[in-house]
């Protein structure tokens, strides 16, 4: 199973919102707008919770679905932590792996990171690797060299086959839920470096063809002007993705980026 850029791919992450009934309300809405937006892939990333419920409500439709976390165990005694084959079970084709939130406030790291994504592509799973930097690693001018480690770190031991697995998600820690989003100069400064490093390690092709988002308060009126930049593949969406309107908008505002850069 392997993924493409040809699309623009649009990832909303829940957080810690919405309990089963909201959830499934939202997923109804969009899943009759998602015949609008069949030019993005589109993806939920609802708490865990909701997983099972939401799988049946976009059963036929192009909305596809993630996980927020996972352990990088296959089971055990390890309360409170979920496997990948249970997110399978639970419908999931996707993990967000090593979110900021997750590297701040539960410590998580590069090597829990590079765990989790083995286990996450053992079973089949796609995983989306968070990086990015700090506030004050930006003004220090350490950005470049705060997300090179997170790659090398959180990616290695990973062969071109599995990079064909993998996505990359670039979240500036400073334009998280702030409502300040990176420029797109800012954003494509890095996701350039992000696509030279893995044709360093990889090559071109894998590098070319890697999927690389930009994340950190996108919403429809900013999407445009970030999905028009080159090394720019899609988003992962925080706050915006709540509401199937602006999710829905998000999407259509990439396509349209998409297809003129294209
Ligand atoms: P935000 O969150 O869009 O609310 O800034 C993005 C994220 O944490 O993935």
């Amino acid at each position: 199973m392997t993924i493409s850029n040809k699309k623009p791919f649009i990832a909303g992450n829940w957080k810690m919102y919405k309990t089963i009934p909201e959830a499934i309300e939202m997923v109804r809405a969009l899943k009759e707008s998602s015949p609008e937006v069949t030019g993005a892939e589109l993806v939920v990333i609802p708490p865990f919770t909701a997983l099972k419920d939401i799988s049946k409500v976009i059963e036929g439709s192009s909305v596809q679905l993630g996980a927020q976390n996972m352990s990088w165990e296959e089971k055990g005694a390890f309360t409170g932590e979920i496997s990948a084959p249970m997110l399978k079970d639970a419908g999931c084709r996707f993990v967000v792996i090593g979110h900021s939130e997750r590297r701040q406030y539960f410590g998580e790291t590069n090597e829990t990171v590079n765990k989790k994504i083995k286990a996450a592509l053992a079973h089949d799973l796609i995983p989306i690797m968070c990086l990015g930097e700090s506030l004050e690693e930006r003004e220090k001018e350490k950005t470049i060299e705060k997300v090179g480690s997170q790659i090398n770190a959180g990616l290695e031991g990973m062969g071109q086959e599995e990079m064909s697995r993998i996505i990359i998600a670039y979240e500036p820690i400073w334009a998280i839920g702030t409502g300040v989003t990176a420029t797109p100069a800012q954003a494509e400064e890095v996701h350039a470096f992000i696509r030279e490093r893995l044709a360093e390690i990889h090559g071109n092709k894998t590098a070319s063809c890697a999927i690389i988002l930009y994340g950190g308060s996108v919403k429809p009126a900013n999407t445009y002007e970030l999905l028009i930049e080159k090394n720019i593949n899609g988003a992962l969406v925080g706050g915006a993705s709540l509401e199937a309107d602006s999710f829905i908008q998000i999407a259509k505002e990439a396509i349209r980026a998409y297809k003129e850069k294209t």
